[in-house]
């Protein structure tokens, strides 16, 4: 099963997701990491900023899970603004090995296949990082996608429009389409790291780790894979049904062996 850590708030568990990648990072000078987008993920970039102050990151690569289809690329909100602001800038990464889906592509047809193809040539990503949507959701796969599906266009639900209108002036803004990397696609990585907060999270959480595999709920696919690990602070752990034993399995755990 899932490793289940829970922390006392997203500043522990974005360090202990840094810590994981600047130990990856230390073996591998290209590794390539699997970059998430949303709020979740910022305190891993903020604590690996500070954690790989003295590492040469220039050859690490990326690939990020989605793009919004229909929105400028130099429009703030799009997932390529956001990596480059919230995490190719403060790394000090290379632009050009930092991929996102090409969601401007005029063959959007296509464009899936050869994004898959570039994460394969780059020999696949080492750590992917996870947020969930509250609908369940990891990527943009929707409940109801396949858990067979690779990089496609697919429609977002209006629960993810809404809880994502935060980020735009106007809600009617925020798009309603998107090229995310599928469930086949992420279930690839040799290491998901899914991270979640708040309460908001506590009822997809509890479906993700401890409810039936089921497209209804896309996140609960992470129970497929032989090497997770699910960061969550308090609230969003408050409906896991054995927490009292995800506690006791990670104070038990030797202090050398990581994540
Ligand atoms: P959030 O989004 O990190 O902004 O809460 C998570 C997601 O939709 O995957």
């Amino acid at each position: 099963m899932a490793e289940i850590v829970i922390v006392p708030d997203a500043e522990a568990a974005g360090d202990l997701a840094a810590r994981a990648i600047v130990a990856l990072i230390e073996r591998r000078g290209d590794a390539v990491l699997g970059l998430a987008t949303g709020s979740t993920p910022l305190p891993v970039y903020r604590a690996l900023a500070e954690r790989a102050a003295g590492l040469d990151l220039a050859r690490v690569r990326g690939f990020a899970l989605d793009e919004y289809v229909g929105l400028d690329p130099a429009h703030p909100e799009s997932y390529r603004s956001v990596i480059r602001r919230e995490v190719i800038e403060p790394l000090g990464l290379t632009p050009e090995l930092v991929r996102t889906p090409p969601a401007d592509d005029p063959d959007l047809q296509t464009a899936g296949e050869r994004y898959d193809a570039e994460i394969r040539a780059a020999g696949g990503v080492d750590v992917q990082l996870l947020g969930i949507g509250t609908d369940g959701h990891i990527g943009f796969n929707e409940p109801g996608s396949s858990f067979a599906s690779r990089t496609r266009v697919k429609t977002l639900t209006r629960q993810t429009r809404a809880d994502n209108a935060r980020f735009f002036d106007d809600p009617e803004e925020v798009p309603r389409h998107c090229l995310t990397q599928g469930l086949g696609t992420i279930l690839e990585a040799r290491h998901l790291v899914l991270l979640a907060f708040g309460e908001g999270k506590a009822e997809a959480v509890r479906g993700a780790v401890e409810g039936p595999v089921t497209a209804m709920l896309p996140a609960s696919a992470i129970q497929l894979h032989p090497h997770v690990t699910v960061l969550v602070d308090e609230a969003a752990a408050s409906r896991l049904e054995l927490a009292e034993y995800y506690r006791d399995t990670y104070a038990g755990k030797p202090a050398w062996q990581g994540i």
